[in-house]
């Protein structure tokens, strides 16, 4: 990774509910770890992301709350920001949907893939009802399944019997809001000719081969080799961004487009330029050297039912524009995550609440046990029994452990005189040899296999402690007892690097309870190496607290309960 910019794009989480560990684990922790990480070796990033306020997502939700859209969008923006406060996400900026800068960009992206012939208008048929005197998206009509006669079915699924309901084919289809029965009538849309991009978006994959994870790149081109198809990308909904049917010679404008919005992954991915442009803007930099700068990798972060809008359609959306954009470097993406074997959903109340959850355990041990089980290759799992057992074992037992026995040993028996030792050599291997590894897996966003060599090295930290028995030297050798201090404070001050990704705030903490200042990433500079720190700068407060606070039983209880 020797590329001197990066930019993190985390997908953008609709705001018509609140967040959860599934959004943690999809992308807000794996982006932070990674931005923390890069930026700490020094490597100009900028971290983008928003709230997605458009689409269908949001209009049913307000809807059955009885508020409008906007409505909606302004109750749930505030409380992403807390959530992003509270768990210590880094982003450049986080920006939303609904800003005249995304706007802008959004039409923009249409018009020049308009000017250069990927636009195509058509017709098309769509549930109307003509007393509301409106289209209705698919989401909102329902009707008697065509197949096992089930009624009070979605327009294109039927939860009853499973099978995919054609436009037209639902039987006495009505309006989920009014009842009032709905018809098809004709309406015109534009839409993206991914056929003609197939063959460039194909090459793009085709290039990262090697790169990607297997499974991603293997849907990505499975998709792709069963034919792109063209995509509708404006609805009949008032709520999105507008159609900028005026920047159109006449012929080229569909019916009623002042009553059509763009489709929401049409502008949501948009987000990841035009909040580059808004980040840029207000810091004075140039987004180009961003977005057609080759130096800069795009890494992008998201859940498995994102993969084909930024794997494919994204690629081609940029692509289209002949402009020269950076293309989707690394899809960093991760399949499910459960929460006690069963998939998240509110009906079968086992959603765990982001705030909630931070809240009772700190953000700490919930990043750290989130990054412990994230789903990078496989569904993965929420467990009480393990996050307990996770936390105590890795987080208090043996990270805390090693900080806080060294840091006590070192405070009540040796720090009254400031001493000089030397670093054993196979410490000192043993702590470049975990950066690097560390540093290697993280590149390739491997970040549970990265977080286990940080429980590692901790445990070679306790191991060490152990086996040389400082406690026993005090009295007959004590030269020998502060070298083996010495060295466990190299140890500990490099976890405090090593963790910092994972943990911010513990890294914090430890820095205070060491007298040293934060860890402060600086473009240009790799701190995130080994660095001997002299006892002279070390000033422990006066009263040492264990980092992390041990879990018992009734603390799971009490939260589960409480919720
Ligand atoms: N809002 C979408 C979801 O929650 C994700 C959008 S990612 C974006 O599934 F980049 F396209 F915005
Ligand atoms: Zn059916």
């Amino acid at each position: 990774m020797n590329s001197q910019k990066i930019l993190v794009c985390a997908a953008w989480p609709y705001v018509n509910g609140d967040i959860h560990i599934g959004h943690l684990a999809g992308y807000f922790i794996p982006a932070d770890i990674f931005t923390r990480f890069c930026r700490l070796k020094g490597i100009d990033t900028v971290f983008v992301s928003g709230s997605d306020c458009h689409g269908t997502p949001i209009t049913v939700e307000a809807d059955k709350r009885g508020i409008t859209a906007k409505e909606l969008v302004s109750e749930y923006i505030p409380k992403v920001h807390e959530i992003i406060e509270q768990y210590g996400i880094d982003y450049s900026l986080f920006t939303s949907t609904i800003t005249d800068n995304h706007k802008k960009v959004t039409q923009e992206v249409f018009l020049n893939l308009f000017k250069n012939g990927y636009i195509i208008k058509k017709k098309s048929q769509q549930y109307y009802s003509e007393s509301d005197n409106k289209f209705l998206p698919d989401r909102y009509v329902e009707g008697e399944c065509p197949f096992c006669h089930a009624k009070g079915q979605r327009a294109d699924q039927c939860e009853v019997c499973g099978r995919t309901i054609g436009l037209g084919e639902l039987i006495e289809p009505y309006s989920k809001l009014t009842k009032a029965p709905v018809t098809l009538k004709e309406t015109e849309h534009y839409f993206v000719d991914f056929p003609k991009l197939e063959n460039s978006i194909k090459e793009y994959v085709l290039n990262h081969e090697n790169a990607w994870k297997d499974w991603v790149f293997k849907e990505t081109i499975g998709f792709i080799n069963e034919g792109l198809q063209e995509r509708a990308i404006t609805r009949d909904l008032d709520w999105g961004v507008e159609i900028p049917v005026d920047e159109l010679p006449e012929n080229q404008r569909i019916e009623f487009a002042g009553s059509k919005r763009f489709y929401v992954w049409f502008d949501a991915v948009i987000g990841y330029l035009s909040a580059t442009i808004e980040y840029c803007n207000s810091k004075n930099l140039d987004y180009k050297d961003y977005w057609n700068n080759k130096d800069c990798l795009h890494y992008y972060f998201m859940g498995q039912d994102n993969l084909t809008f930024h794997t494919i359609f994204w690629p081609g959306q940029l692509i289209g524009q002949n402009l020269y954009y950076n293309l989707p470097y690394f899809p960093s993406i991760v399949k499910f995550l459960n929460a006690n074997g069963q998939k998240l959903s509110k009906s079968r109340g086992n959603i765990i609440d982001a705030k909630q959850v931070a809240n009772h355990f700190g953000a700490d041990a919930i990043r750290f046990y989130i990054t412990s089980i994230l789903p990078e290759n496989k569904e993965g799992n929420w467990d009480w029994t393990d996050f307990k057992n996770t936390i105590n074992a890795e987080l208090v037992g043996n990270i805390g452990n090693f900080v806080h026995r060294v840091l006590t040993f070192y405070k009540n028996k040796l720090s009254a005189e400031k001493f000089e030792a030397e670093l054993d050599s196979a410490v000192e291997t043993k702590i470049n040899e975990t950066f690097t590894v560390v540093s290697d897996l993280l590149e390739k966003n491997q970040f549970v296999a990265a977080l286990n060599e940080v429980k590692k090295f901790s445990t070679y930290g306790n191991q060490y402690f152990d086996y040389n028995k400082p406690w026993e030297k005090l009295k007959l050798a004590p030269q020998e007892a502060n070298k083996i201090i010495f060295n466990c404070l190299q140890i500990v001050n490099s976890l405090r690097i090593l963790f910092y990704p994972f943990i911010p705030e513990a890294s914090h903490r430890l820095s205070n309870t060491l007298g040293l200042t934060n860890l402060n990433p600086t473009p240009g500079t790799n701190q995130f190496q080994f660095t001997s720190l002299p006892l002279t700068d070390i000033n422990l407060v006066e009263n040492l607290v264990p980092l992390f606070k041990k879990l018992e039983e009734t603390d799971v209880e009490a939260f589960t309960a409480s919720v």
